[in-house]
This record gives structure tokens, sequence and C-alpha cells, in this order.
């Protein structure tokens, strides 16, 4: 393999740029050309190339974002997108991709390798953690203490006030976001798609603490709970038990950015120097992760339509902790 392309796509992540790094260096190292494609999939239609060597990464690692610009393409997903995409690197001389994102990307490069074959290996950039084959995404770890350090504010003013705080986190359809941010966080309660904590179950537990006399509450509640957003249960809340002086924050977009954490780093660069030698060894349609610190090659679709379970331990360790 002589030239290979590397971008970024769907939500960025912290460590995103790291990975770009370890492409781009482990490309160079192995004598392989390497071209950066600009806004992902939308990049690629247009023919967005720029050519990178080590220099073009440069003080970088520490930077949040992502140099190549990220987006969400719904040309893409059309058999015209991808022949046009397809085109465009066949005249550019490409040979082999990284994908760096999550599971929109990943769902584009199978359909992408399926139809058109050119070989694709996938790097998990996502702060939502919801890959299976990978057990953190690059971001994620980030994203967590961004949004804990977050929740420690809140907590000085929830204090003072003797309020109760509903903080909404990302996550997309995953708890995982939420769960170390209510367990580091010291929240009393944890709303997540995957246990389907009813609002009722949590009127009841805070009407219990309120009647023991604590007056001051954190409920972290994931995005894709299905009891709805933050401002839905506190609304409940609020009907339910009116002495609760109740207030709502959605962290939000501040969990995508900042510098990535040491972790992130770390796993970025191991990925990204992993996505090239595997792309170099002949594998396709495969994701680079670490399980068990060990570096594992999981096909797309299972990283896609596979579950990756959330610890049932950790619900009970909120409770514990709570009481
Ligand atoms: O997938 C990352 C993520 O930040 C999710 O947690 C969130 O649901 C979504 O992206 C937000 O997307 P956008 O930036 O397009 O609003």
């Amino acid at each position: 393999m002589k030239r290979i392309g590397v971008f970024t796509s769907g939500g960025d992540s912290p460590g995103m740029n790291a990975c770009i790094r370890a492409v781009v260096r482990t490309a160079v190292y192995h004598g392989i050309e390497v071209y950066g494609i600009m806004r992902g999939y939308s990049g690629m239609i247009k023919g967005e190339f720029v050519r990178l060597d080590s220099a073009s990464v440069s003080n970088t690692i520490q930077k949040g974002g992502t140099i190549l610009k990220s987006a969400r393409s719904q040309k893409f997903m059309t058999k015209e997108g991808r022949q046009q995409a397809f085109d465009q690197l066949v005249n550019n001389g490409i040979e082999g991709l990284v994908a760096i994102g999550g599971n929109g990307t990943f769902t584009g490069a199978t359909l992408f390798e399926e139809e058109f074959g050119i070989p694709t290996v996938g790097a998990p950039g996502t702060i939502d953690n919801d890959l299976y084959g990978t057990d953190y995404t690059i971001g994620y770890d980030t994203a967590v203490n961004t949004a804990l350090e977050a929740i420690d504010k809140i907590r000085d003013t929830a204090d003072s006030h003797d309020r109760c705080f509903f903080v909404e986190v990302m996550g997309r359809d995953s708890g995982y976001i939420a769960i170390p941010c209510a367990i580091g966080g010291g929240a009393e309660i944890v709303m997540v798609p995957e246990t389907k904590l009813s609002t009722e179950a949590v009127i009841d537990s805070l009407r219990t603490s309120w009647d023991r006399s604590k007056t001051s509450f954190i409920v972290v509640v994931a995005e894709g709970d299905e009891e709805g957003n933050a401002h839905l249960v506190a609304q409940q809340v609020k009907a339910a038990i009116p002495q609760l002086d109740t207030r709502v924050t959605i962290i939000g977009h501040i969990q995508r950015g900042g510098a990535p954490s040491a972790a992130d780093r770390m796993l970025a660069s191991q990925i990204g120097i992993a996505a090239v030698e595997g792309l170099m060894n002949g594998m396709r349609n495969v994701m680079a992760g670490i399980v068990d610190r060990k570096l594992v090659y999981t096909p797309f679709k299972d990283t896609i339509y596979k579950k990756k379970l959330i610890n049932q331990s950790f619900m009970r360790m909120v409770d514990i902790l709570s009481v």
C-alpha cells in the first residue's frame, strides 16, 4: 500500500488530533504517503484532500477538536455520493482509509467497502463510549472529566442553596458518560437508558431522602434516558414534591471540547498506530480497539450492532454511596 487517507467523521472528540498524528507518523515511519480528507465523507465526495507529513501534525497532540474537521454527510448515505467519493479516491491514488469516528462513520465505511472494496480500518473516536470492541473510545475519558468538573461546581451551589439539580450529560443512547459522573460526582441518582429507572422511582427516592433531612441533591440524567430530558424529569419531580427547589443544567457541547486527558492521548496514539499497521497487514472493515489492555480488531458490523453492556454493579454503587 503506497498511499492512504485519514479522516474524522461524526461528533468530534478530544484525542482525535492525537490519533491523526499517530496515523500520519506511523505511515511516514513505514514509507507510506498519507492524505488528510477534510470534513469526513463530505470532503471525500468533494475531493478535499491535503497531503500530510510529519511536520503537519506537530503541536497537535494536546489540542481538542479535529484539525481535519468533521461532518455528518447525508450524501454519503446515497449510492451516488459513495460513487463520487470512490472516484475521488481512485483519482488521487488513495488505496486504504483510516476512519476515526463512531457508529455512523463505521456504517458508512461498511457500505463503502462492500460496494467499492476500499479497505478501511476504524479508530473509535466518540465521547459516547458506545462502541463494542473497545473498553474505551477516544475522547470518553476527557468528556467524563469535563462533565465531572461541571458537576463539582454545581454541587457547590446546590449545597449553598439547598437545591435539587438535574444535570443532563451527553452519551446519545448510552449511559456510559452518566455513570462515572454520578459515582465520581457523588450524585444521589443516575438515570440511564440501560436501566429504565422510572420518574416515579426517582420521586420516591428523593422524597425518602428529603424526609431524612437531606437538603441538596444531584440527579444525573443521560440525554438518551427513556423518561425524557432533564427538564421533563425536573418538572414531574417538582409537581410531586413542591418543597424541593429544583434546577436543571444541561452540560452540552462543553463535553466535546478541550485538551485530551493523558489516557485519551495514550489510547489515541496506540489506536492510530494499530490502524495503519492493520491496513498494512491486509485488514479491512474492522475497528482497532483495546480490550483488557490488549489490541483487538473487531468487524465494523459487530461494533455497530453488538451492544456494549453497562456494568450493573456500577448502578448498585450509586445506590450504596448515596444512602
Ligand atoms: O456522539 C457524540 C454526541 O456528542 C452525542 O453525545 C450527542 O447526542 C450528539 O453527539 C450531539 O450531536 P450534535 O453535535 O450534532 O448536536
